[in-house]
């Protein structure tokens, strides 16, 4: 499977096919696809490639590159190529076009004469440099790269809600432990690491910066000497990291003076508070992912297709955005974040679905009021988005099984193969909590998630999961899980 899929668009494209062939010659990182028609170009699911080679002159389709940019839109960078660049004319054609396509991501031009000249191969070789680089930059493509056929490994840990007095007197040793077993006794390569939420007790400052230096620790034993390392840990928020005090400002009067004075309101004065219950979470995500999106996105929820050179899409939730002091379990997901999210592009559905969450549906599908309370329409838009694999927490158990995305459907075990209509859902245990904090019977741990790949397609997931407590780590009841996917 090629890592870059590049369009030719060149009405004059057969004349010049040894030209585009140059540039690609013997690199099997590209794939390229040619439009022999302007019909052929209107098909295209633009998002679908990485970059477009678009000739600046379309005059034997009858159209022009104007015609080009508006459909292609912000969808794919483009590069334009022409055989004959002229400064003047070739680029007040290409401003004037430009100008009326503001949203075009304009990411290079090709000189085409260059690819006959003898020296051919240096300019193609700067050129699929360039490709690569802007392309990866463009895409947040992530620097993993694993062979077509290497499993993903993926340590899916959850609710440590460092700060709680609640804590295992055991688990002051959790992150080494787990370390040191996955590295020395395992001895296998994670490249994930998933943090299914309560990261803290309570949200507060303090209690974030234990655990960034708790997980800093964990991170650098297990993702070490990579410089990636950051955007290889993934996480959501869960409903002990919001800061209530924070997210009740709505609800207070404060009144400036010497001394000045608070008191409560009997409703909320609306001014949109809420959002800032989680914002040491967004400081703490971002110190410790660098992703911008902890910054940027809204209602913390976006798709991270960083990795989407590896077969894989992570669909980031924050089920915790109503949580507040007066609605302290309104754990669901907006349904015009749902509605955007399955318009999203890019759309690819060949890429295998990763929903990350604190909390997640039922047990059994009846609902214990700890659930997402908008279960239905979560489900709806997983079957828009062809979502396969759920990871949550927040139950403090350990739970692998199949759910039914349709109200007919039916909880079965996680084994065999997941069908059309189906997601996987995978519920990790705390790493830290003490046996009053979990549910009966379930022990601390971790759990460990192999997804064997196939030519660069998720073939099947199989869920280790291993107790943390008194003894030596090892597998807990029921583990390990295996589902086929395709
Ligand atoms: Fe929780």
């Amino acid at each position: 499977m090629a890592k870059f899929r590049i369009v030719v668009v060149d009405d004059q494209y057969s004349a010049r096919r040894d030209l585009y062939k140059n540039i690609f010659s013997g690199d099997a990182d590209f794939s390229v696809i040619d439009c022999e028609e302007w019909s052929d170009f209107c098909k295209l699911k633009f998002s679908e490639y990485d970059a477009i080679i678009l000739d600046v002159n379309l005059d034997d389709w009858g159209v022009t590159i104007s015609d080009a940019f508006a459909r292609i839109g912000s969808r794919c960078p483009v590069w334009l190529a022409s055989l004959r660049w002229n400064q003047t004319l070739t680029h007040s054609h290409i401003s004037a076009a430009l100008s009326g396509a503001k949203d075009v991501v304009l990411a290079g031009t090709i000189a085409l004469e260059n690819l006959a000249f003898p020296s051919w191969e240096d300019h193609a070789f700067g050129i699929r440099s360039q490709l690569r680089i802007v392309i990866s930059r463009m895409r947040h493509r992530g620097l993993l790269d694993l062979d077509f056929d290497d499993s993903i490994k993926i340590l899916h840990l959850s609710d440590p809600q460092y700060g709680d007095p609640g804590q295992d007197d055991l688990a002051f040793l959790a992150e080494q432990e787990v370390a040191n077993f996955i590295q020395n006794e395992l001895d296998v390569n994670i490249h994930f690491i998933v943090i299914t939420g309560d990261v803290t007790f309570s949200g507060q400052p303090h209690e974030f910066d234990l655990a960034i230096e708790r997980l800093q620790k964990l991170a650098s034993r297990l993702l070490p000497n990579r410089e990636d390392w950051r955007e290889r840990i993934l996480m959501v928020p869960g409903n002990h990291d919001v800061d209530f005090s924070l997210a009740a400002a709505d609800w207070i009067e404060f009144s400036i003076g010497s001394p000045g004075t608070i008191k409560p309101k009997s409703r909320s004065s609306g001014l949109g508070h809420l959002r800032y219950g989680l914002q040491c979470f967004r400081d703490f995500a971002w110190k410790l992912s660098n992703n911008p999106n902890w910054r940027d996105a809204d209602d913390l929820i976006w798709m991270n297709d960083s990795f989407r050179h590896l077969g894989v899409r992570f669909i980031m939730l924050n089920s915790v955005a109503s949580v507040g002091f007066d609605s302290p379990k309104n754990y669901m997901i907006n349904s015009d974040v749902l509605s955007r999210m399955v318009e999203e592009s890019p759309r690819d559905e060949s890429l295998f679905g990763i929903a990350i969450s604190h909390h997640g549906p039922s047990v059994d599908g009846n609902s214990s009021g700890e659930d997402l309370n908008n279960w239905a329409q979560i489900r709806k838009s997983f079957q828009q988005r062809k979502i396969k694999l759920l990871l949550h927490g927040h139950g403090h158990r350990r739970i692998a099984d199949i759910v039914p995305l349709s109200k007919k459907g039916r909880y079965r075990a996680a084994n065999g193969q997941l069908e059309a209509g189906e997601v996987m859902r995978v519920m990790a245990p705390t790493t830290h909590l003490d046996e009053t904090m979990r549910s009966e019977g379930d022990s601390r741990g971790f759990n460990l998630l192999t997804l064997s790949r196939h030519h660069g397609k998720v073939e099947s997931v199989q869920v280790d999961s291993y107790e943390l407590s008194d003894d030596h780590p090892h597998f807990a009841d029921g583990s390990p899980w295996k589902v086929r996917i395709i």
